[in-house]
């Protein structure tokens, strides 16, 4: 039945719908509730958004702004404009959902300069029933050549003002940072996503789809509601340097009535190129423990000496446990040599192809096949990029020798501190999110592609859903994880959860490294602490979506409580479709997702720092059939602050005709499995 329903859907229709010449030109969501208009006035090129005939975003510039000649922002004209119709569904090797709809009416407008040289340029807009993306199409016979871009002046001429979560750009510390909430015109500059909440109950978020050979997007506040796409620079101080013909990355507006509205959109995904890698059966979700926690409790460490972590035996002890409990991997951290002394500021002295004398690389990866587990490898840069583009094939060959098809890296380096070696063998420094950082993440992929190794990117630039084309791309970092919670810095407040959905999660899949059990750690750091209950560490696995999901902390903190460990190991972290129940910004979320290739089904419901009851209804379970529910919650007396580990595991009878009752405590959480009965 569902392959039919799909071959139908797989039809692709494009047929145009209306082509004029005009100065105004106008395209509609398929539900006709979003609109998208597109004109000039006195020679300048606008855009403009209403949903239900309501503004979103009043007229808005388009163009830019160049390095060598003159900008593409006065004295434009509308040529031509073109709409057409799309819909067809495709298929995810892995995901959050194995089929994706992708329904849009399409807007291309032509635009030229009236006089001169009369260069010119297509704007594409898509819009969706849940949002719009739009880019700048640049054909080879366009007029511009080699261009330096100093300002993509893309306007956003927010209509009304709204609570905004963000996060500031161009600083320090990344992407990691703790979510501002705060009203729109207080935003100065900030990264995407970033999402609002309208006074009317209007959810916005603002994003980018297709991040490559190009330098990621923040807003930067030019005036009241009004902002500007602002570019990671290069080293000169030019954002974008490009060559004859090319396309943007899409910009991205996410537009529904409510913040589960949000949690549901495929937006990004399907503004995304198909897969570019052929067969990518290789790419396998799974879960995985590692050597890892130990070092950011400051039990253990990266670099050699008593302490280190990455040994031998160590090693198989973490193999062992997790042959025993169902895991697919043991991510090793500090196995190669470079992390004695100062690896932070100097990630030339990594070498990856060199392990430490303790660590066994060819024993260890035959140990772990023995037992049906592989090594997660790992490549920490500290943002040295050519050094480590100097060695990553030969290091992926090594691995993948060795039983390894998945490998973390890491660029663990200040906003602005990348550093490469140009032609001269001079030191150059760049952004996490400038135009050389999305092409060096591409060339990773593609190497990696060619040893069948699956990549996940810690301190990495920001998701705009790629893994659609690089399927080997399977989770990141780019947000603040748990390991904030082990330095004191402070860690992350009960909220952080439940922003992150609407946020960071908005653009795919994240390593946020869920399932600290020992969450006071009162021997080893006893200033800090996680700052949820148990069983909010249980729903993380099921709010916070990656393909691969670790369990982060130490075995025997897990040996301690089994009985909790059951949810990790019964888990699964590929899904056929995934749900948002309910949810708001900042103060909960709940989602139930179906297991891919299975007919379990399992939910996470987790809250802020105020404790809530959220009744649902259990009418995603399939009709007609009883399923047992294996229920983990917050005991009635639990809290986050005062009595974190009180928790209730129980089992009830339930159907689709059921409702329940999820009473998170402060700060707490809820994970349920259900399986069926028949
Ligand atoms: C930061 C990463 O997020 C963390 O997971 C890793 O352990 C360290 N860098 C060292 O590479
Ligand atoms: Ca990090």
């Amino acid at each position: 039945m569902l392959k039919r329903i799909v071959s139908i859907f797989l039809i692709a229709l494009l047929a145009p719908v209306a082509a004029f010449a005009a100065d105004t030109a106008q395209v509609t969501s398929p539900d006709g509730k979003l609109s998208v208009s597109v004109m000039t006035e006195n020679g300048r090129l606008y855009y403009a958004v209403a949903r239900d005939g309501k503004s979103v975003l009043d007229p808005s510039q388009l163009g830019f702004r160049l390095s060598e000649q003159k900008g593409f922002e006065k004295g434009l004209e509308i040529t031509a404009t073109d709409t057409s119709t799309f819909d067809e569904t495709w298929e995810q090797p892995w995901g959050e959902r194995h089929f994706v709809r992708n329904h849009y009416n399409q807007l291309s407008v032509a635009v030229a300069e009236v006089d001169g040289a009369k260069r010119h340029l297509n704007v594409v807009f898509r819009v969706y029933d849940d949002g719009i993306g739009f880019r700048y199409d640049v054909p080879a016979d366009g007029g511009f050549g080699a261009i330096g871009i100093t300002d993509e002046i893309t306007e956003f001429a927010f209509a009304e003002e709204a609570t905004v979560w963000w996060i500031p750009a161009r600083w320090w510390n990344r992407y990691e940072y703790i979510y501002n909430e705060t009203r729109l015109h207080q935003v100065p500059l900030a990264h995407t996503p970033i999402t609002m909440r309208r006074d009317d109950g209007l959810h916005i978020s603002i994003h980018e789809a297709a991040l490559t050979n190009y330098s990621g997007m923040s807003l930067l506040k030019k005036h009241g509601t009004t902002f500007e796409a602002d570019l990671a620079p290069g080293p000169d101080g030019i954002k974008v340097q490009l060559d004859g013909a090319f396309v943007t990355p899409w910009r991205t507006l996410q537009i529904t009535e409510s913040a589960t509205g949000l949690l549901d959109s495929n937006l990004i995904l399907n503004l995304n190129e198909p897969n570019k890698l052929g067969d990518v059966s290789w790419v396998k979700p799974g879960k995985y423990v590692g050597i890892w926690w130990g070092m950011h409790l400051a039990v253990e460490t990266w670099g050699s000496g008593p302490k280190h972590g990455a040994t031998t035996a160590n090693t198989k002890r973490y193999i062992d446990f997790a042959a025993k409990n169902g895991f697919d991997g043991v991510l090793v951290e500090g196995w190669n040599e470079g992390w004695d002394g100062d690896w932070f500021n100097n990630g030339d002295v990594f070498n990856f192809t060199k392990p430490y004398p303790d660590y066994n690389l060819t024993e260890l990866g035959k140990y772990a096949r023995d037992r049906g587990v592989r090594i997660v490898g790992h490549h920490e840069t500290s943002g040295s990029v050519t050094n480590y583009e100097n060695q990553m094939a030969d290091s992926f060959e090594l691995l993948a020798k060795n039983g390894v098809a998945q490998v973390k890296t890491g660029y663990v380096a200040h906003g602005g501190d990348i550093k490469r070696l140009d032609e001269n063998g001079n030191a150059i420094f760049e952004w996490h999110d400038g135009q050389f950082m999305s092409e060096h993440h591409k060339r990773v992929l593609i190497e990696a592609a060619k040893h069948k190794i699956a990549i996940n990117s810690h301190e990495p630039i920001k998701d705009t859903g790629l893994r659609r084309t690089y399927p080997n791309w399977i989770a990141r970092e780019g947000a603040r994880g748990q390991e904030y919670n082990a330095w004191g810095s402070p860690g992350n407040p009960p909220s952080h959860t439940a922003v992150l959905p609407y946020t960071r999660m908005l653009s795919g899949p994240m390593d946020f490294t869920p399932g600290i059990f020992d969450l006071l750690f009162e021997e080893e750091q006893p200033n800090d602490r996680v700052r949820t209950t148990l069983a909010k560490q249980l729903s993380l696995y099921v709010v916070l979506y990656s393909p691969i999901q670790m369990a982060a902390d130490l075995p025997e903190n897990y040996e301690a409580r089994m009985d909790a460990f059951q949810f990790i190991r019964d888990v699964p972290t590929d899904w056929e479709t995934s749900i948002a129940l309910n949810g708001e910004i900042g103060d909960f979320v709940t989602f139930a997702r179906k297991e891919r290739g299975g007919d379990d089904w399992f939910l996470g419901s987790l809250t802020n720092e105020e404790g809530r009851t959220l009744e649902v209804s259990l009418d995603f379970l399939d009709a007609g059939r009883s399923y047992t529910a294996e229920i983990y919650r917050d005991g009635d007396d639990a809290d986050w602050d005062t009595n974190p580990y009180a928790m209730v595991i129980e089992k009830k009878t339930v159907t689709a005709a059921d409702k329940m009752a999820l009473r998170l405590a402060p700060g707490g959480g809820m994970a349920v499995r259900f399986t069926s009965a028949n």
